[in-house]
């Protein structure tokens, strides 16, 4: 890399959780590119082990390609993790068996988080979310109760589909207005008899009314039963955003 090379300036911040030392995200530029990111790994270590950081650390890049990839790992950085972007036209062509929903109300907190963390026990940052953490999310300013969508059955939340929606002029980074399955779930002893599928397609009608004509979510890779049920939605993978193990010496 020359040294008039544009440099990188990935966001680097330190987790409250989980073992990372540090999370480090590389958003897509124009400057990111399988040339520009060996020198961008050198000058992060420098940086990391300057301020004494040792440990695992976990650095995304967000829609990665074959040779970018190729450069972190033989950077030393090791793909452990691909969260995938899935997107989908509105309306959706088959909006059979859509469950009835309705807005989330404050008095569904209690048994929101309990339905979100044992749904998400598994998940490094979904599971265990705090009162605190939903009050937060809710003085966001994308957040509309309306579009925070609850099933329930005999009067308890079975699943939800909290909706949400980018647009420029409320800073969205996308390109036109985008809708988004924010976090959807259905409590485990409910799953497997349509109720995700069900949920998924209610939020993207939702979606639809509220005038958006494209949604998009995140998804693990290997999350099967949620992949099985959004493919059969109409769903396709937009971009691929991996996330690698970097391991400073102390
Ligand atoms: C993903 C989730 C919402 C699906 O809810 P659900 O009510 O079980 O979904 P459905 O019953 O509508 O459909 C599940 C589908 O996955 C399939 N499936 C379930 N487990 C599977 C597995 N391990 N491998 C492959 N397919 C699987 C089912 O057979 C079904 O497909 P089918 O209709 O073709 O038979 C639910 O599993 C969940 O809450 N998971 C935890 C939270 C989560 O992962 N949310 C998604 C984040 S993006």
């Amino acid at each position: 890399m020359s040294a008039d090379s544009p440099k990188l300036s990935p966001k680097v911040s330190t987790p409250s959780q989980g073992a990372f030392a540090r999370v480090v995200e590389f958003a897509e530029s124009e400057e990111r590119n399988h040339a520009t990111l060996p020198a961008a790994l050198i000058d992060l270590r420098a940086l990391l082990t300057k301020e004494a950081v040792s440990g695992d650390v976990q650095v995304w890049l967000a829609a990665v390609d074959e040779k970018e990839d190729a450069a972190m790992r033989g950077a030393g950085c090791e793909p452990y993790r691909d969260l995938w972007q899935l997107r989908v036209d509105l309306p959706i062509t088959d909006e059979k068996d859509l469950v009835p929903t309705r807005p989330f109300v404050d008095g569904d907190a209690e048994n929101f988080l309990a339905v979100n963390n044992r749904a998400f026990s598994w998940h490094p940052e979904q599971g265990g979310m705090t009162l605190a953490d939903l009050r937060s999310a809710q003085q966001e300013p994308w957040f509309d109760a309306d579009a925070f969508r609850i099933h329930e059955h005999d009067g308890q939340i079975a699943g939800f589909n909290w909706l949400k929606v980018h647009r420029r002029e409320t800073g969205g980074s996308f390109d036109e207005p985008m809708g988004e399955i924010y976090v959807i779930a259905v409590d485990p002893d409910f799953h497997g008899l349509g109720l995700g599928s069900g949920l998924s397609r209610a939020g993207l009608h939702h979606l639809h009314g509220m005038g958006l004509a494209r949604a998009m979510l995140y998804v693990e890779s290997d999350n099967e039963a949620a992949n099985r049920v959004y493919e059969r939605i109409g769903f396709t993978r937009h971009q691929t955003n991996r996330a690698y193990r970097m391991t400073l010496s102390s």
